[in-house]
């Protein structure tokens, strides 16, 4: 069982020991080129979550790997890059220049940011040609707002991924109470935080069933009772992303609490609770034959 954070949300440089308290570190998406992001206001909050408009902001692929690569390396933890581009090419790209970099565990691909079109075809290519540009393992970062995740789960897996980061943000818009006018500059923003929660389980439970493949699970935890249901939905291991905002200890809180809740389901290991959810209880049927084969 891993704990992360989820990417774009913890600056390793400016919170180490936050960053220390993580199996490991997931930075936010790094680009081919640098981005401001979107204007502010950018962040709005919602009930239940926040919306956010950032824009992929980040300095570009040259700075970082002078730049803030070599430090991230030195924190002394895992460090997971994630990656996105607006062709297939910027993927492959990417990945290429990563490739030879020690500093780097996993590289994470953002397939669900803007002006990547999110249809299974194009999430295929992407990750074949990532998967062409490096012996690296590949984590395939999915969106929900998709019809039928599990067949775009397939297709990461047909071109090679080795694990799935579900879920991204889903689009939402706050109005400003008082002009009715959209709070974000850009008008809808991703949602994030607790009414993520069973938009994100369903990907995973969904996902795990079709794939078997291993998952980062995210989306609204912030107890380790969250995290307990993300495992039993298939995802062996989590992130956390809005909770850090406001809790930044919330890392090894939710390990003890997490700790506490396999102790008290008496199931043994935190494996064991790994896909859970999808242990078949006897259903109507089975109760209804035994039913009637006792009466009959
Ligand atoms: C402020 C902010 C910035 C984010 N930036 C990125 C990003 O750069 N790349 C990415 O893949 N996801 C990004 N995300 C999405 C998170 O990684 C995560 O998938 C999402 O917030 C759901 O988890 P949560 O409900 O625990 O926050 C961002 C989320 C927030 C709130």
């Amino acid at each position: 069982m891993m704990i992360l954070n989820a990417s774009g949300c913890l600056d390793a440089l400016t919170a180490p020991t936050i960053a220390r308290s993580l199996d490991a570190f997931v930075t936010k998406t790094v680009t081919p080129l640098p981005r401001e992001g979107n204007a502010p206001p950018r962040i709005a909050e919602v009930e239940h979550g926040m919306l956010n408009s950032i824009g992929l902001a980040n300095p570009g692929i040259d700075r970082f790997l002078s730049h803030t690569l070599p430090r991230l390396g030195e924190l002394g933890v895992q460090v997971w890059v994630s990656v996105g581009g607006f062709a297939t090419a910027d993927y492959a790209d990417l990945c290429d220049r990563l490739d030879d970099r020690p500093e780097v565990a996993v590289i994470e691909l953002n397939v669900s940011c803007p002006n990547v079109d999110d249809v299974p075809a194009s999430v295929g290519e992407i990750v074949g040609a990532a998967r062409a540009a490096t012996r690296k393992p590949l984590y395939t970062k999915l969106s929900p707002a998709t019809a039928d995740i599990a067949e775009v789960a397939l297709a990461a897996q047909k071109a090679g991924t080795d694990g799935l980061s579900m879920v991204n943000t889903i689009l939402g818009l706050a109005l400003d109470g008082r002009t009715l006018r959209p709070c974000l500059s850009r008008g809808a923003g991703g949602l994030s935080g607790p009414a993520l929660k069973p938009i994100a389980l369903a990907a995973v439970y969904a996902c795990y069933a079709a794939t078997g493949l291993p998952i980062v699970g995210m989306g609204g935890i912030t107890s380790g009772r969250d995290a307990l249901e993300f495992v039993a939905a298939g995802a062996p291991s989590v992130a956390l992303g809005t909770i850090l905002f406001s809790d930044p200890t919330a890392p090894g809180r939710i390990r003890v609490e997490l700790a506490n809740e396999i102790g008290q389901l008496g199931v043994g290991e935190l494996d064991n609770v790994i896909g859970l959810a999808h242990a078949k209880p006897p259903g109507p049927s089975e109760i209804s034959s035994r039913t009637a084969a006792v009466s009959g």
